[in-house]
């Protein structure tokens, strides 16, 4: 069942962390970083575990792609949340990390999360010295100055943008932000399995589009107890989001299209990207 492979998947995923993370220390950041990647539905792992699965690739240096796509994500996670950023307290139903600790230690721990995902991929265990520098570039691409990084600028320049976001801009600003590191574990399982990317890209791409359209919608409808984070944020700080621009109905539409398309690019791979199918539904109809 997609609910029990998901939650084993989650509990596999942080044993696989706070395993790779005991050889840290006890100093701060290293309990800042261990902190910070606590909790979370995994899906960018879970993502990188069952598309390997899908091309037959290695279940250990998937585990260590898995875990070092969430060390990523995590940073990004505690940047945004710094308050010169989007200012928040909670995150996973925990205080932040400049909230527990102060913003030089949230600061240390974004930094040495993201230097410590690139050592995971470096590690042998990850695959053939051509794989691993195809993880390595591709990650760094997608967390970069022409994604992740790029996205968070453009989401900051659009609050105070005196011209109104366009649907291309938003689309483009949130494959940037959202949609990369969404799309990324789709290439690591080709990767690590020697498949085609195309058609795992073109599912990835569709499912984080809907993936970050479900997140703004959940920051106006959501109940902020599950969701583990402040909520109703988005349209006081003036973010532009598909929301904003198609409406709630509109948007939902858009997201159930992409769910369509998500799914209609695994079709050649039959009944056993069934999983993968149930992913990309879930991402839209979750409530955290
Ligand atoms: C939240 O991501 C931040 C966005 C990219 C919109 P997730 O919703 O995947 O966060 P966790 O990992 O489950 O906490
Ligand atoms: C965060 O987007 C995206 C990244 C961290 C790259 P949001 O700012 O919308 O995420 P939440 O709503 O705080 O989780
Ligand atoms: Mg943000
Ligand atoms: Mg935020
Ligand atoms: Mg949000």
């Amino acid at each position: 069942m997609f609910e029990t492979r998901l939650t084993d998947a989650q509990d596999a995923i942080a044993r696989a962390l706070s395993d790779r993370m005991a050889t840290l220390g006890s100093d701060r950041v290293a309990e800042g970083m261990r902190y910070a990647t606590v909790g979370g539905k995994r899906l960018r792992g879970f993502m990188v575990l069952q598309v390997t699965r899908l091309t037959g690739g290695d279940a250990r240096a998937a585990m260590q792609a898995a875990c070092a796509v969430e060390c990523i994500h995590a940073y990004s996670l505690v940047h945004d949340d710094l308050p010169c950023m989007d200012d928040d307290d909670l995150r996973r139903g925990l205080p932040t990390v400049h909230r527990k600790w102060d913003e030089a230690t949230a600061v240390l721990v974004g930094d040495a999360l993201q230097g410590f995902a690139f050592e995971l991929l470096a590690d042998p265990v990850t695959g053939d010295s051509d794989q691993r520098a195809d993880l390595v570039a591709t990650l760094a691409r997608a967390t970069g100055p022409r994604g992740m990084v790029l996205g968070q600028a453009q989401d900051i320049a659009a609050e105070t943008s005196a011209t109104p976001l366009t649907l291309d801009d938003i689309t483009e600003l949130q494959a940037n932000k959202t949609g990369a590191l969404l799309e990324w574990p789709a290439l690591a399982g080709a990767i690590l399995g020697r498949a085609d990317p195309a058609p795992l890209r073109r599912y990835a791409r569709a499912l984080g589009l809907a993936f970050q359209i479900a997140d703004d919608i959940l920051d106006i409808e959501g109940d902020a107890e599950k969701a583990g984070k402040a909520l109703r944020k988005d349209a006081g700080a003036g973010k532009a989001t598909f929301v904003s621009l198609l409406g709630l109905d509109g948007a939902r539409a858009r997201a159930k299209a992409l769910i369509n398309e998500a799914e209609a690019a695994l079709s050649p791979y039959g009944p056993e990207a069934e999983t993968l199918k149930r992913l990309a539904r879930f991402v839209i109809s979750r409530d955290q």
